[in-house]
């Protein structure tokens, strides 16, 4: 297995290329099912994720080919063979359940492997099968499998009892083919949500309303290919703000929406760091000494990203006082503390939140990746921590940062990959 090795890294600095935002590549790949025509879609980021979608389009019908080293993907899916996700590709990737509006909306029949719970909670899908249920579908879940069937998509209305991302993309995805009008109202109003509706409406989707709590759709008869450029990722790019922050560097973090990752730079203002817009990015220095706590309550877009919640907390261990930190939209996203901890932060969960002590000298040690941003915290901890931080599990983390290592090591940080 590998692992990263991480030393004390001295103030990071210089400048980092954002890549393309993972999860606005992965629904927007799924979205190329609802047409034979052929979809290229640029400014891909190179991740395990991507890889899994890529294979998964395969295994339904779909040609991918991939131009420029990976970074612009052309689909054509002429005919689909199988109206499928299996449960080894849904078990790698939760987001496989995105395909299930597409094929739902082109076929008439999804039948997805359930695809359970996770490290940072239990994931539940009910509110999409109560969004592709108000269009029309059967739904019919048996076997560790959820089926969902409908001769013709009919548009309607749905509530969302919570605006989940997936629910919405999904939803969306099976009303741009429905027949007449859908209305969905309390949706996700992500970024990646208007990425995906931007997508569509260049296939020839009616789409109105995407980045707000309303969304209004006309179903078309039928979807043309497009060609589309994927945004930045907002958080990565909160993260590698953040690896400025906590070694006290200076770095200008490049090919970024500002404006997706306010709620990151508000915080970030708060504790001091100075956050400054320039013409070719956003640069983020540690002029005043010493940085102070704050409180983060993530909260969906555009509140501050649960995906920020576990760096922002690595990098609170190493300011003076004491911040709370309350996780709202995941049941269990606190994994990171029991690592940060070992570390020899000090961070103690108090009902639904948690209180990070402040000024703390990290030391390096062994630690364990248990999901995405976990391992991200964990390498945002290594940079501050004295002696190496070896973090293993690091898949997880791969998953979901495009290049992380070299991007760092660019920056001047002391990062290494090793295979045990
Ligand atoms: C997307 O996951 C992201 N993944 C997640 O990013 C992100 O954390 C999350 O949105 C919230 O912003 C992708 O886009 C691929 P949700 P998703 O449905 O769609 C509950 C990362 O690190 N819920 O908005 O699965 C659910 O239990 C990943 O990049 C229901 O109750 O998130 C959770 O508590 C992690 N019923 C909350 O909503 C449902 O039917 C938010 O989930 C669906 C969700």
């Amino acid at each position: 297995m590998a692992k990263f090795l991480i030393s004390k890294s001295r103030p990071l600095s210089g400048e980092v290329d954002v890549s393309g935002s993972k999860n606005a590549v992965l629904p927007i790949m799924a979205a190329s099912l609802l047409t034979e025509g052929k979809c290229e879609i640029s400014d891909v980021p190179l991740l395990r994720d991507v890889d899994v979608m890529c294979g998964l389009l395969r295994s339904i019908g779909s040609s991918v080919n991939e131009k420029d080293d990976g970074h612009t993907i052309e689909i054509v899916t002429k005919n689909i063979a199988l109206q499928e996700a299996p449960y080894e590709l849904v078990k790698k990737m939760r987001a496989s359940i995105l395909v299930m509006g597409p094929l739902l909306a082109k076929t008439g029949r999804a039948k997805i492997a359930l695809p359970g719970g996770c490290a940072i909670g239990s994931r539940p899908i009910n509110l999409h099968l109560k969004g592709l249920a108000a269009l029309g579908a059967k739904i019919v879940e048996e076997h560790g499998f959820v089926e969902a069937k409908a001769d013709r998509l009919r548009g309607g209305n749905v509530y969302l009892d919570f605006p989940s991302v997936g629910a919405t993309e999904n939803i969306i995805m099976a009303a741009v083919l429905a027949e007449g009008v859908t209305v969905l109202e309390n949706v996700a109003e992500e970024p990646e949500i208007v990425d995906l509706a931007s997508f569509l409406n260049k296939m020839g989707a009616k789409i109105k309303g995407a980045g707000t709590d309303t969304i209004k759709i006309e179903g078309v008869a039928a979807l043309n290919g497009a060609r589309h450029s994927v945004i930045p990722d907002r958080i990565e790019t909160g993260t590698f703000m953040l690896a400025a922050a906590i070694t006290r560097g200076d770095v200008l973090i490049k090919n970024i929406v500002p404006d997706h990752v306010k709620p990151v730079i508000a915080k970030l203002k708060e504790c001091g760091v100075t956050v400054e817009d320039t013409d070719d990015g956003v640069r983020v220095r540690c002029l005043k000494a010493p940085l102070i706590s704050t409180d983060i309550k993530t909260l969906p877009y555009p509140g501050f990203p649960t995906d920020m919640q576990s760096q922002f907390m690595a990098f609170l261990t190493t300011v003076t006082g004491t911040s709370m930190v309350i996780e709202t939209v995941f049941e269990n996203r606190y994994m990171q503390i029991g690592e940060l901890n070992r570390m020899g932060a000090n961070i103690k969960i108090e009902g639904r939140g948690a209180v990070v002590q402040g000024e703390r000298l990290l030391q390096g040690t062994q630690v364990l990746a248990t999901d995405l941003r976990a391992g991200a915290a964990l390498v945002l901890a290594g940079l501050a921590a004295e002696g190496t931080t070896e973090i293993s599990e690091i898949y997880h983390i791969e998953r979901g940062y495009s290049d992380f290592i070299e991007k760092l090591r660019k920056l001047g940080a002391g990062v290494t990959r090793v295979e045990e």
